[in-house]
């Protein structure tokens, strides 16, 4: 019997403090540094994201997300035998995060581990425990998006510290005899590295090198229009279906005018796309699973349909999942 895997559930969690664009505006011109609240939306559709306080790190973020999924899925912390975190703002440089979040859990045995692809992590770790589940080496997988981006911003850089925000989104992935997940889709190109990246590392104590958040905003933007349309067209083709199937596209939420694109290109209405990112801002590997979760949750997303979820991020990687939920 072919094993495919389903989400049973999902789960999300935003820290309280929201920072509004008029809130951001007025903190940088402080420092000198001129924005707007019409420049922000015009560009990105940003207009407010959440920023984790100073003692909060991704696990904890991430176990508010994953109590919620699995209470979504009506299952207990010891029914799950694989955990998997997609993050690029780990806790520490090692432990992974996953094993600071199965820790907090009170979870015992299972493996745990970090995918890090930074804003197409949770695309890379839904694969993942995809692959995993229909291998017969799990069964009940939580696989979780957690970032705290704010402490990579440099709030001297205008042009890209209003993006990001903080946040944290969890699915329950379960062994099914129905397909689940329909397809997946995933590529990276190592070239591309320093078009998006924080160059710094630790050595001798402490952080070397420049610990800060770059991105060249043209060149990502491009081409993350062009690989968004091939990853979305090409999981379409793996499953054999055509886009006028997707009842909910659920895409990376980085900038309004990336997803009006990709919508555009698949003959997908803007009314049929999941939009966090004026209220979350890019929150990397966090931003689908968020998405996802605000897509179930208020009821637009339900059993049965079929949703493209897909992002794009530092590295670059980029990829697609097609899933009936
Ligand atoms: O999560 C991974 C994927 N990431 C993305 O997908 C991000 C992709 N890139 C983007 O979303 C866009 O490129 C940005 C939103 C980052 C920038 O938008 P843009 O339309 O590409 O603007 P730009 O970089 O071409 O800058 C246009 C102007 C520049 O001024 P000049 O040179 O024309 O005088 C910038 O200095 O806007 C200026 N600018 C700003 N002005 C006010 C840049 N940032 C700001 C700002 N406020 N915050």
């Amino acid at each position: 019997m072919t094993i495919y895997s389903r989400i049973t559930g999902t789960g999300s969690f935003l820290p309280p403090r929201r920072v509004t664009n008029a809130e951001m505006v007025s903190a940088l011109a402080t420092q000198g540094i001129e924005t707007s609240d019409e420049w922000i939306v015009e560009r990105t559709g940003i207009r407010a994201r959440h920023f984790a306080d100073a003692d909060v790190f991704s696990s904890d973020m991430a176990l508010k997300a994953s109590n919620l999924a699995l209470k979504a899925a009506g299952i207990g912390v010891k029914d799950i035998d694989l955990i998997i975190v997609a993050t690029s703002t780990p806790d520490m440089v090692f432990p992974s995060t996953a094993c600071m979040l199965q820790g907090k859990l009170g979870h015992h045995g299972a493996p745990a581990f970090d995918v890090q692809a930074v804003c197409g992590g949770f695309i890379y770790a839904l694969t993942v425990a995809d692959a995993m589940i229909q291998s017969g080496s799990a069964k009940k997988a939580l696989v979780v998006g957690a970032e705290v981006f704010s402490r990579l911003l440099d709030f001297k850089d205008r042009s890209t510290c209003v993006l990001f925000g903080d946040g944290a989104g969890a699915v329950v992935l379960e062994a099914s005899s129905t397909p689940g997940i329909l397809a997946t889709d995933l590529h990276a190109d190592g070239q591309y590295a320093r078009i998006l990246c924080v160059p710094g590392h630790v050595s001798g104590g402490q952080a070397q090198g420049d610990a800060f958040l770059h991105m060249d905003g043209q060149a990502v933007f491009k081409l993350a229009v062009k690989v968004l349309d091939e990853t979305a067209h090409a999981v379409l083709a793996k499953a054999g279906k055509p886009s006028s199937d997707i009842d909910w596209l659920i895409p990376h939420q980085a900038n309004i005018r990336i997803m009006q694109s990709t919508a555009r290109k698949l003959k997908i209405p803007m009314d049929k796309v999941i939009v966090t990112v004026d209220q979350h801002g890019n929150t990397s590997a966090a931003s689908v699973p968020l998405a996802l979760d605000a897509a179930v949750r208020s009821g637009r997303a339900k059993p049965g349909q079929t949703l493209l979820l897909e992002a794009v991020g530092g590295g670059f990687t980029w990829g697609a999942v097609l899933l009936n939920l």
